[in-house]
């Protein structure tokens, strides 16, 4: 029973597209009142499949749940159980993973409007997008009966600033490509180029990622799913797979502070307005319009084929044209994460004797495969009129491995890439570490004499509510809206 072909009908939408027509979009939270009429709810809820129509669709919706609202829907412990610990905790559970993710002072889930304890922790996350004409009165007919099981905690409304974020920079461009067709070895040790092609378990659960392995999850006694509601499990037939087809998602509400960003950067530059834009642009590594610094080199990349994406770092180890600290570089550093420089002495004979350097250039691409994101964010509030942010969302099927390893250690990391005293220049939390350790500084490598680094930045942007979902295949969530037998 392996590679059974994908069943696009069992899978939420969201994971295939990113629904770029449906400019109008809402995420509720709510919290469970009535589990019964809640259940009945979820159980008729219209959720948008991943099949492809003739005509793209005019509306959309999808269903998330945290590991509180698994419970508060009365699903059994030992299920829930078989979810990741990241999930089950939360992202706000605890003072250690908050550091790791850089949610300090001001980020600090105490401060949060949502997400950062339990009483203000969604249950369901329902996610309703459409063309403008029909959200609305769609958006009633599809959410009617739902005040029966549950209560609104918040709605979190979206902008649509047309493809671009609240800072002014085009988004929206460097994404995985998913291998729906199960063509790629889901083992290619042989892999030593930068790729953009990615195993389906990177996405989905039961099926297997990039290292040949299908990431734990619920795997139910077949008993316990007498009406066969959910799909056998491809590595062990007997068991109901209840993760098949479903995600993890991440969400975090990114207060961007534009005024902040824009009013430092003139500083720095004292209102040249050619410097304000390239300082701006190197700490993204983007042009404004969305061309990498590193231009279009065409490099041949399995997987893609959007020329502002056919790049890799390989021809600029030292950063001269994308600063190594540069947001895109950090959260995606193709075939360059490890350090340019020399902070320890094995890398740097690596590196400059050429010792094993075959083994240095497969571990430097191999890495990056495994930390990918598949990302779906929605921008929110209009620039300068309004408070305004991005509603961060991405899917992956390990969020320890996926979201939490490139929150933390490529974009808060202070050590990436052997840098010092320096986190994302863009989403960074600036904050001094415990230790003291400054974070706040920005260093452009400049090719003759020491880099020029800007020192003092302030925090542009900050966590204002977050939290971990399950985003179930349609099956699982038929499953769930039954109760328990
Ligand atoms: C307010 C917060 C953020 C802003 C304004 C922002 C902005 C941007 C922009 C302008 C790009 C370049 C366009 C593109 O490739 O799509 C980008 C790329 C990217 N960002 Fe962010 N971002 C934010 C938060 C985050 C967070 C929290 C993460 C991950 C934890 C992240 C991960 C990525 C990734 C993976 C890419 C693609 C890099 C590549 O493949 O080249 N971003 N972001």
């Amino acid at each position: 029973m392996t590679d059974q072909p994908v069943d696009y009908e069992d899978i939420q939408g969201l994971v295939r597209f990113g629904y770029r027509r449906l400019t109008q979009a809402c995420f509720l939270l709510l919290r469970v009142t009535n589990p019964d009429a809640a259940r009945a709810w979820l159980a008729q809820a219209p959720v948008t499949s991943a099949t492809k129509r003739e005509a793209p669709p005019e509306t959309a919706l999808h269903i998330a749940i945290t590991s509180a609202g698994l419970r508060a829907l009365g699903v059994a412990e030992d299920i829930v159980e078989g979810f990741s610990s990241e999930f089950i905790v939360g992202m706000s559970s605890d003072s250690s993973r908050a550091r790791r993710l850089g949610d300090l002072g001001p980020s600090d889930p105490a401060h949060w409007q949502w997400g950062g304890s339990l009483d203000t922790m969604p249950h369901v996350m329902v996610m309703l997008y459409a063309v403008p004409a029909e959200f609305d009165e769609w958006g009633r007919h599809a959410m009617s009966g739902a005040e029966e099981g549950f209560e609104q905690i918040a709605c979190l409304t979206t902008s649509d600033l047309d493809g671009v974020e609240p800072f002014g920079f085009a988004d929206g461009i460097s994404e995985p490509t998913i291998d729906w067709k199960r063509d790629r070895p889901a083992r290619d040790e042989e892999l030593s180029d930068y790729t953009n092609l990615s195993c389906l378990g990177e996405y989905l659960l039961g099926y297997p990622n990039e290292y040949g392995e299908y990431t734990d999850r619920p795997l139910l006694d077949a008993l316990r799913d007498p009406d066969a509601i959910l799909p056998r499990a491809e590595d062990a037939p007997e068991r109901a797979d209840l993760g098949r087809n479903g995600s993890y998602l991440v969400l975090r509400q990114l207060q961007q502070d534009v005024e902040g960003f824009w009013g430092f950067i003139d500083e720095q530059v004292q209102g040249d307005p050619v410097r304000r834009k390239q300082l701006a642009e190197a700490m993204v590594g983007r042009t404004m319009e969305g061309e990498p610094l590193m231009g279009r080199t065409n490099e041949a990349i399995d997987g893609e084929d959007d020329p502002r994406n056919t790049f890799t770092y390989r021809s600029d180890t030292e950063g001269l044209r994308c600063p190594v600290g540069a947001h895109i570089r950090r959260s995606n550093p193709r075939n360059a994460d490890l350090p340019p420089g020399p902070p320890g002495f094995i890398s740097w004979a690596a590196r400059t004797l050429g010792f094993d350097a075959d083994a240095l250039a497969n571990d430097l691409v191999s890495s990056t495969r495994f930390h990918r994101l598949l990302r779906r964010g929605r921008e929110y509030g209009v620039p300068p009129l309004e408070e305004t942010g991005l509603h961060f969302i991405c899917l992956g099927a390990n969020i320890a491995r996926q979201f939490e390893f490139v929150q933390s250690a490529w974009l808060s990391g202070l050590r990436f890439a052997g840098s010092r005293d320096e986190s994302d220049p863009l989403i960074g939390n600036h904050q001094p570490r415990e230790d003291g350790t400054a974070s706040d500084t920005f260093s452009m490598p400049v090719p003759s004499g020491p880099d020029r680094r800007v020192c003092g930045l302030p925090q542009f942007v900050a966590v204002v509510g977050g939290a971990y979902f399950f985003l179930p295949g349609l099956r699982a969530l038929r499953y769930l809206s039954r109760g328990q037998p």
